[in-house]
């Protein structure tokens, strides 16, 4: 492992809170966004511009994207499903990269966006190239790269195939996802190598949940195959709304720590984090998921 820069892209506002069943005030959200974006970050995901039946909590992407202050050097991605999330993100005129996402399973692409795999990715392509027409950038997911909710373990071969599909749609980076946070070093191990032999590693990205306490482990493994971006969020917060049981993303304070232990360069001030999960998890009357930051507290 050698040292050098390594980029996290916070996703705490998007994937964190998408579960919430409580709305959450968009003031709250555009706080959260706004201290985020201070701490040296380079990338806040901030939204989704997702149908609001489907999701309510991310109803109020328009004013989130209208409110939020867009610091220079700072991105701010938001995840569009289709045509009509692509529309309404362009019109609030304040989003310059979205985020379109696939499944490497049936079943959870069927619940997830009502559409086969297939279908799916023939939509988000139609989409990335609409989006590229407009000047976005555009970042991928492939979700379920380990296992499914609904179909069991993953192929890496599939998750090969749809991060390539992706990327040929002109994605500027995959993330990978393990949505359920069932991989551990092994199964991510074998995933990345299918992955690896049909894409460069500067091109990839781990998106790890910590269902299994795994993540950290799972980001380290990436590492050492040379990848060099990692998404997470502040306090560990989320879940997805449609794999039951998943927890929330890798604690971005937990991935910091490890990062700057190794002597990477991320930017990121690890002390104004940890005070800004401590901030949001009294606002949400939530138990801490960071390990650092709750050992940082406490001492
Ligand atoms: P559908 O019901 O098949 O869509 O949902 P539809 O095209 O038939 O439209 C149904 C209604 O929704 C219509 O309204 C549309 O106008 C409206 P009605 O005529 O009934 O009044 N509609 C929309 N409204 C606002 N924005 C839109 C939109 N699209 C349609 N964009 C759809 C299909 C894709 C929309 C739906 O399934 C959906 O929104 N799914 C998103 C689910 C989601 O957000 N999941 C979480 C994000 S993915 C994730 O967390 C994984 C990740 O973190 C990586 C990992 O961990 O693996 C990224
Ligand atoms: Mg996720």
């Amino acid at each position: 492992i050698s040292s050098g820069k390594f980029k996290v892209v916070e996703v705490g506002a998007r994937d964190g809170l998408q579960n919430e069943k409580r709305i959450i005030p968009a003031a709250d959200k555009i706080e959260l966004i706004n201290r985020l974006s201070k701490s040296g970050l380079s990338t806040v995901e901030a939204t989704s511009f997702v149908s609001p039946k489907w999701v309510p909590q991310m109803a109020d992407h328009k004013e989130i994207m209208s409110k939020i202050t867009q610091f220079p050097g700072v991105s701010y991605p938001v995840l569009v499903p289709n045509a009509a999330g692509l529309k309404n993100a362009l019109a609030t005129g304040n989003v310059k990269e979205i985020a379109v996402f696939g499944a490497a399973s049936e079943g959870f692409s069927k619940k997830n966006v009502n559409s086969s795999v297939e279908e799916s990715l023939t939509k988000l392509e139609a989409v990335t190239k609409e989006a590229i027409e407009n000047g976005l950038m555009v970042r991928g997911y492939v979700s379920c790269v380990i296992g499914c909710p609904y179909d069991g373990n993953t192929e890496p071969k599939v998750v090969a195939q749809i991060t390539e599909r992706l990327l040929k749609a002109g994605c500027y980076e995959v993330s990978l996802g393990d949505t359920i946070g069932v991989g551990s070093a092994g199964s991510v191990r074998k995933m990345l190598d299918a992955v690896l032999s049909v894409a460069p590693r500067e091109k990839l990205a781990v998106h790890m949940h910590d269902t299994y306490g795994q993540a950290l482990a799972n980001v380290l493994v990436a590492i050492e195959k040379g990848i060099r971006v990692a998404d997470s969020s502040i306090a560990g917060l989320g879940g997805c709304p449609y794999a039951k049981g998943a927890t929330g993303n890798l604690a971005t304070e937990d991935l910091v720590y490890m990062l700057h232990g190794l002597g990477f360069d991320t930017g990121i001030d690890l002390t104004c984090l940890v005070s800004i999960s401590e901030w949001i998890c009294t606002k949400m009357e939530r138990q801490n998921a960071s390990r650092v930051a709750s050992a940082i507290i406490a001492n």
